[in-house]
């Protein structure tokens, strides 16, 4: 061991523990890993946090000894990490460790080939504010000549357990984050992404994998796990025979053959993973904490409410209707306006979806004074201004196709296939003056409006055609992942020039966000479907992983305009203030009576945002379970506040309400319970009233909903400790 550099940190290498294992240590987890010179490196255990001198109890217990970066062509007939054609053409790769150093919060493995000038460092990267590790691979080619990477994914876990289940999410365009709970079989499982662009339209890149049975939202013990990239992507669980389980996880290996020349390097997108022995919900908040302090932009900062213009006027949109808008939000105490789709274009006018994309002037007709003119009527009303952009796509209709045919994503031996409007095409990324153009997109709106305060950043196709102009014969295969760098650098570049610009990811599709996206936005647009019925079913997916205040969920007009329903005001308030709360309609379009419980809405959600927003989500009854009820509360990381939200979205004679159990509440203080906005004629039973948080957890309340559409929003606020034991 003498060659392994191991600092002083976390040491972790202390007492008890042989110098051979490495800890990479959370608040509440441990990831130990066998690291010995001259042989493949194993990660032996990961789960709750364990101490050097209990490295023995892993081995004795026999650890999970698994190859914690597995290459192709020795040894490998389970899933591997990594493939490569050397210089020679020899595709098989043998990695042995030559090196080890932690530093600060990282711990990088040096590994390199027995026989080839061929390197692979793995990182670890400990977050000491949530229970999130990140493992990335940097691998790097020595030989003389180039060599070609077939397969080089981010990272490995493992686990032995029998009864192990898969929760992963998918769906398609209104109808995101579809959860499936299975168990994990023998065989091979993969989640896969090849749209191309990072409208991901079916499957999401994160999976939780329980360990004790059927998932639970409180108890038993996960792993979650999210792989932090754009792209295309695939994640593999592989399981032998009923207990061995390895996930693998990294871009997609399908015609993403990268060449490296030599001295060249590739880093590998992140993985994030996190133990968790509180269920589900115990990975959800390591991420949602994770995210508020380290991966999502801005994550401290409260976000406001806003009115987008979309579901109101669709691409309608002039000076005179925006204004009305405006009035409105003012009127009902929101914060922020945002223009949507439709207020651009010159010779092509965004009339309609075939044309204009790409073409960012303003579209005279409809406003004459510009943006400038929106901006001043925001800010007259004392609100906020923000605007739509589809900055990666253009429309073979606009005047951008017509000056650069050869910035499109596509072949020039092959007929375009176009997307939405039948006309919608994209920009390749990969190209640096698409990205130059995509940046000057974002400093020139800045440039005309310094006080433009928001962006919604929308992406609606994927890549379907293939082929780069920009990229050489031999480098087609690195498009999948060359535009994603693209995107990426002018990512980069947009936020170290406008740090403070809050930016709305959108897309469509049922993929939607990614954690490798969220770095450089504030929030993202959950879904289409604005029907809070269905909502209850997308935001319970999507918040296993993405903050709710990252989650925009508006309140729209009823009938719902995607599905038809009708659904009371205080129903569709009550789920939208789960996550960053908004509105998609004209409020002109509420009646009085609803107008004044608008108001009282937005200003109770101003008073429970930072609860919401910065305080820890528990998922409480789920919707997929069939009952026709769900619910779920907010409690703020000192215990101090919390927010019960159920609701209930079926009704038929029998259907009775269940006993409301709560969580994450201090078991030893007492909490003051008062309801907002209650429609129910019965009076309930415990407004006004004190309970302990045990009690409330443990026993419960009992807060019948009539009808269908039902809900309640139920505050509390911590009082005296009485220390029941
Ligand atoms: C798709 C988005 O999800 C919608 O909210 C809206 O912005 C449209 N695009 C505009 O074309």
């Amino acid at each position: 061991m003498k060659h392994l550099l191991i600092s002083i940190f976390a040491l972790t290498l202390s007492l008890g523990a042989s110098a051979k294992d490495v800890f990479v240590n959370t608040p509440k987890t441990t990831l130990m890993l066998a690291v010995n010179e001259g042989q493949t490196p194993r990660i032996q255990y990961y789960g709750s946090r364990i101490k050097p001198e209990q490295a023995h109890e892993v081995y004795d217990a026999r650890g999970l000894n698994c190859d914690a970066y597995p290459a192709f062509g020795r040894d490998s007939f389970d899933e591997t990490a990594l493939s490569v054609t050397h210089a020679d053409g020899n595709m098989s790769t043998e990695l042995v460790v030559t090196g080890c150093q932690q530093k600060g919060d990282e711990t990088i493995i040096s590994l390199k080939d027995k026989k080839y000038d061929f390197f692979v460092d793995i990182y670890y990267k400990a977050n000491d504010k949530s229970d999130v590790i990140v493992t990335w691979t940097v691998i790097r080619n020595g030989e003389k000549k180039p060599i070609k990477l077939e397969q080089y994914a981010s990272g490995v876990m493992s686990l032995r357990q029998e009864g192990a289940w898969l929760t992963h999410f998918h769906g398609s365009w209104g109808q995101e984050a579809g959860m499936t709970e299975e168990p994990l079989t023998a065989g091979l499982k993969t989640i896969v992404n090849h749209d191309g662009v990072r409208t991901a339209m079916d499957d999401r890149a994160e999976v939780m994998i329980s360990l004790d049975g059927k998932p639970q939202e409180n108890s038993g013990r996960v792993i979650g796990a999210a792989l932090c990239w754009t792209g295309n992507y695939k994640l593999r669980i592989e399981t032998r025979g009923k207990n061995r389980h390895t996930l693998l996880a990294g871009i997609d290996d399908l015609h993403t053959a990268y060449t490296l020349k030599s001295g060249e390097s590739f880093t590998t997108p992140e993985l994030a993973l996190a133990f968790s022995d509180e269920g589900k919900g115990g990975v959800s908040r390591a991420f949602h904490r994770w995210g508020r302090n380290v991966q999502l932009h801005n994550g401290q900062a409260l976000r406001e409410i806003l009115l987008n213009s979309w579901e109101g006027v669709y691409m309608d949109v002039n000076q005179e209707v925006c204004e009305q808008m405006m009035d409105g939000l003012k009127d009902l105490g929101g914060e922020l306006f945002v223009v949507d789709d439709g207020w651009f274009g010159k010779k092509y006018r965004r009339t309609n979806d075939t044309k204009a994309l790409g073409d960012w002037v303003t579209d005279t007709e409809k406003l004459p004074n510009g943006i400038p003119a929106l901006v001043k009527a925001a800010e007259d009303r004392g609100l906020k201004f923000g605007i739509w952009i589809e900055p990666e796509m253009t429309n073979s209709e606009s005047e951008l196709f017509e000056a650069h045919p050869d910035w499109v994503v596509a072949h020039p031996t092959r007929e375009l296939s176009k997307g939405r409007g039948g006309t919608q095409l994209v920009l390749d990324l990969s190209n640096p003056k698409v990205q130059d153009f995509v940046v000057g997109i974002v400093d020139n709106l800045v440039k005309e409006n310094p006080t433009l305060h928001y962006i919604k950043w929308d992406c609606n196709m994927s890549m379907q055609n293939f082929g780069s102009s920009y990229l050489t014969a031999d480098k087609q295969s690195h498009l999948f992942v060359d535009y994603h760098l693209g995107l990426r650098n002018a990512l980069e570049r947009i936020r170290a020039a406008h740090p403070d610009l809050v930016i709305q990811l959108c897309s469509s599709g049922g993929g939607r966000v990614n954690w490798g996206a969220l770095p450089y936005f504030d929030e993202f647009w959950v879904s289409d479907d604005t029907d809070a019925q269905q909502r209850l079913f997308i935001q319970w997916g999507t918040s296993h992983f993405f903050p709710p205040m990252a989650m925009a969920q508006h309140v729209s007009a009823s009938p719902n305009h995607q599905t038809g329903r009708v659904i009371p005001l205080k129903f569709r308030f009550d789920v939208a203030m789960t996550g960053r709360l908004g509105m998609e309609m004209k409020p002109s379009d509420l009646n009085d009576q609803e107008r004044e419980y608008a108001q009282k809405a937005v200003a109770f959600y101003k008073e429970i945002r930072p609860i919401i927003q910065l305080g820890d989500l528990y998922r409480l009854l789920s919707p997929y379970d069939n009952k026709g009820f769900c619910s779920e509360m907010f409690v703020t990381e000192d215990k101090s506040e919390a927010v019960f939200f159920c609701y209930k979205f079926e009704n038929y004679i029998g259907l009775e309400s269940p006993r409301w159990h709560m969580a994450g509440l201090d078991p030893d203080a007492t909490y003051q319970l008062t309801e907002f906005g209650s429609t129910d004629r019965r009076s309930s039973s415990f407004e006004g009233k004190t309970f302990s948080g045990k009690f409330l957890m443990e026993t419960g309340i009992d807060a019948t909903l009539s009808g269908q559409f039902a809900s309640r929003v139920i505050r509390l606020k911590k009082g005296r400790v009485i220390r029941l034991k």
